[in-house]
């Protein structure tokens, strides 16, 4: 296939990829733009399997099908058997092999390619792949752990002196990615600074805790790209050049709506030192005076209530009690209550997570308001229904400096008449610190299953 048709239906690629990524802007036509985007990446693949350039060497198709096939494989079984709350995981994962291939595609490159045979531009470009895309891979593994919360990852020592340590080891990699560009992208120099940027991408991460999670995952995803586009500008792809700074951009975009919305600095995020470091309160003495209810309680106190809010968290999305939610909205909507449901910016595991969740119940677009919006009707609901939040309600993020989660916004709960929040334990959210709102004069704890506990309310409210 002649260059012109292969950069033509790279084009072709590129706007199945803007038009997708338009699409993705609003829930109505999210599934559109998510073919849209499929259907260019089909497009590109297909393109480049023609481009004799790339299929020279021990490249050839025989290897290159075995690898499509083992990895679509993998894919729809991942795609077939993950849980929904378990997407996250699935995405930071998705980024760290974004980041691996790019460093590899690079490193491939630096190792068929004679040294004095390429030029200082072609060389930054892969030193920059190898420093974003080794940083992206192991930072997104850290990600992985962390979102999955596994337990191996409370028995790593800490990091000592983390600010001191990751600006060493950033400029040793800044240092190293010069070399490697100076030296016309050098073997030996290009695999040690990969291997310097994947300590550096772990000591980004490691330090970095619980609430914040959210601005590092969304920085890794923009790194990805841009560890693409600069594989990109290596091999000379443009449909790799484009998609790349597609996402890179769109991560960026992204990492300053998490920043806004977690109240953090992006200079802060960027070098891994995001977030107050407080002491973490005691369970104990949060909890003195917890008050307990049943799906009795709430349902009379459903049944005389004017205006009820729902705030769902993560908890929702563990139980999947998305639908059985939307079924006591509208019994309530039918008796005449006015049913608004707070969104967080970072409930969940994910951007729009409690989006994605609300939406496959079918709930009306317009009812899901943005936190700025219903904490400023919080104080004329007669009941805020917490369904499986925890961190996105807590008032020490408001109230106290010392909280590791001092001036993230919150959703105010606790400003409701009455705020009942359904869990099934008093055990933290993801930050990992106890919540005042569970013990405030106004809350009453459900300790249910989310689901359980609203279908209960649910045959409660029917019965009263
Ligand atoms: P969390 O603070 O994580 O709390 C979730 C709560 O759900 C837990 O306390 C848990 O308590 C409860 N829960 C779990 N399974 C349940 C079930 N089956 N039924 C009822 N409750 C259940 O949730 P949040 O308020 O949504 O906050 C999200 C947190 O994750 C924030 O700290 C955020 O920064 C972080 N984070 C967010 C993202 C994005 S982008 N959204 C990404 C990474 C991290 P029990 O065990 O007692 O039931």
């Amino acid at each position: 296939m002649s260059k012109t048709w292969i950069d033509l239906a790279y084009l072709i690629a590129s706007v199945l990829f803007i038009l997708g990524l338009k699409g993705l802007t609003h829930p109505r036509t999210a599934v559109r733009g998510n073919l849209l985007g499929a259907v260019g990446m089909l497009v590109a693949v297909l393109v480049t399997l023609f481009d004799r350039q790339i299929l020279g060497g021990v490249f050839g198709y025989t290897l290159i099908f075995v690898g499509m096939v083992i990895g679509s494989a993998i894919g729809v079984w991942l795609a077939v058997t993950i849980r929904l709350e378990s997407m996250p995981e699935l995405v930071a994962l998705f980024n760290g092999l974004g980041g691996a291939a790019s460093f590899l595609v690079a490193g491939g490159y630096v190792t068929a390619i004679p040294v004095s045979s390429t030029p200082f531009d072609v060389s930054l470009a892969t030193a920059a792949s190898g420093l974003i895309g080794a940083v992206t891979f192991t930072g997104s593994l850290v990600a992985f752990a962390k979102l999955a919360e596994l337990p191996q990852l409370k028995r790593i020592p800490p990091i000592p002196n983390p600010k001191v340590t990751n600006a060493l080891v950033g400029i040793t990699s800044l240092i190293l990615m010069l070399v490697c560009a100076i030296s016309g992208a050098h073997d030996a120099a290009y695999w040690l600074l990969v291997i310097v940027s994947l300590a550096l991408g772990y000591c980004l991460t490691i330090s970095i805790g619980g609430a914040d999670m959210p601005v590092v995952i969304a920085l890794l995803n923009s790194y990805s790209g841009l560890a693409a586009a600069a594989t990109g500008f290596v091999l000379q792809n443009n449909v790799l050049i484009i998609s790349g700074s597609l996402v890179g951009a769109s991560g960026l975009i992204l990492t300053d709506i998490m920043c806004k919305a977690m109240n953090r600095s992006l200079i802060n995020v960027l070098f891994g030192t995001i977030g107050p470091t407080g002491d973490t309160k005691q369970a104990d003495e949060v909890y003195a005076n917890v008050k307990a209810t049943g799906p009795d309680e709430v349902a009379m106190l459903l049944d005389v209530a004017r205006r009820v809010v729902i705030v769902p968290g993560y908890g929702m999305a563990v139980a999947q009690a998305q639908h059985a939610v939307r079924d006591l909205a509208n019994v309530l909507i039918d008796k005449g209550v006015t049913v608004e449901y707070g969104i967080h910016p970072v409930a969940g595991r994910m951007p729009g997570h409690m989006n994605v969740l609300l939406a496959e119940a079918d709930i009306p677009y317009p009812l899901l308001k943005e936190m700025d919006e219903i904490n400023s009707s919080m104080e004329q609901t007669d009941v805020c229904l917490v369904i499986g939040a925890n961190d996105t309600v807590n008032p020490d993020a408001r109230d106290d400096p010392k909280s590791p989660i001092a001036g993230m916004p919150i959703i105010n709960a606790d400003r409701a008449r009455t705020c009942v929040v359904i869990k099934r334990s008093l055990s933290p959210g993801f930050a990992g610190i106890p919540n005042p709102l569970f013990a405030a004069d106004n809350a009453l704890m459900l300790y249910a299953d989310g689901k359980q506990a609203v279908l209960d309310i649910l045959t409660a409210l029917k019965d009263t």
